[in-house]
């Protein structure tokens, strides 16, 4: 992790595609602020996504859709400021790329140059290839996201798991062979049936990275408020909670009111 002069290397595209190539797995997670950045940042995790469910964790949104550009621009601000190693991944918003590509570049653009970010995110395969062709052409790493796609939940009608059927399956494996061939960097797949991601990730070239997708993705993606059980009602089977936040972090606030209301918090030693 570190180099000889005692700098911290830093995680890129290659670096992530060398993992691939090694057949070492890609460990992805979530954030939206500088504190948690710090902590997932220092404890090695590859890749932070300042991911659009921005608008369901930290606003409250039934949806990813109301999230704004200038939103996403603030909340990649906070984890860029916070990072030494990690490669930072910013969702472009609903609405910021679908319309047309020059907008999709415009929006790409102002995620780099406003944040400081060192790749962007959207979802879909051919119907936005016009808008990963651009955003490629001027320099911006492209991360790609088929199967469960949030942004497209009032097409779908559920957030249940995609790509059972043929039809749909085979436009996957279409999409992820143009985005591979367009030239993206890497690729999530999301709540699609293991068999079909372990298929996409032998067949294209560039790392797949699964949430809900199993064990043969290239790489692994949780949102870190669900791994550490803040979100205390959301348990999808694929995720694994390695904390529960929602109850320690209630029993501290508990513990808390309790020393105030009884003057056992300050003591002597935390007054001046
Ligand atoms: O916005 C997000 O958190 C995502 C991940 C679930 C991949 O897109």
């Amino acid at each position: 992790m570190s180099t000889a002069t005692g700098e911290t290397k830093r995680v890129t595209t290659h670096s992530i595609q060398a993992m691939k190539n090694r057949g070492e797995k890609i460990a992805m997670l979530t954030a939206y602020d500088y504190s948690t950045a710090c902590i997932l940042d220092e404890a090695g995790v590859d890749i932070l996504l300042v991911g659009d469910s921005a608008s369901n964790v930290m606003a409250g949104h039934e949806t990813t859709l109301p999230i704004t550009l200038d939103q996403m621009i603030y909340h990649a601000q906070s984890v860029v400021r916070a990072v030494k190693r990690s490669m930072v991944v910013v969702d472009l918003p609903f609405g910021s790329y679908q319309s047309n590509s020059e907008i999709a570049l415009s929006s790409a653009i102002r995620i780099m140059k406003e944040s400081g970010a060192h790749a962007v995110k959207l979802e879909g395969g051919e119907e936005v290839e016009e808008s990963i062709r651009r955003i490629l052409r001027a320099g911006i790493p492209v991360m790609g996201h088929l199967g469960l796609t949030p942004q497209s939940i009032y097409k779908f009608g559920t957030y249940s798991v995609r790509a059972k059927e043929d039809a749909e399956a085979q436009k996957l494996r279409d999409d992820a062979i143009l985005l591979d061939n367009l030239g993206c960097f890497s690729l999530v797949l999301e709540k699609i049936p293991a068999t079909l991601a372990k298929e996409v990730s032998e067949s294209i070239d560039i790392p797949t990275i699964g949430i809900g997708a199993g064990k043969h993705c290239d790489g692994q993606v949780l949102v870190t408020q669900d791994m550490l059980g803040i979100t205390k009602a959301f348990k999808p089977r694929f995720l694994r909670r390695y904390l529960e936040l929602f109850d320690m972090i209630g029993d501290a606030t508990r513990q808390y009111i309790a020393d105030v209301k009884s003057t056992n918090f300050p003591n002597d030693q935390e007054q001046y």
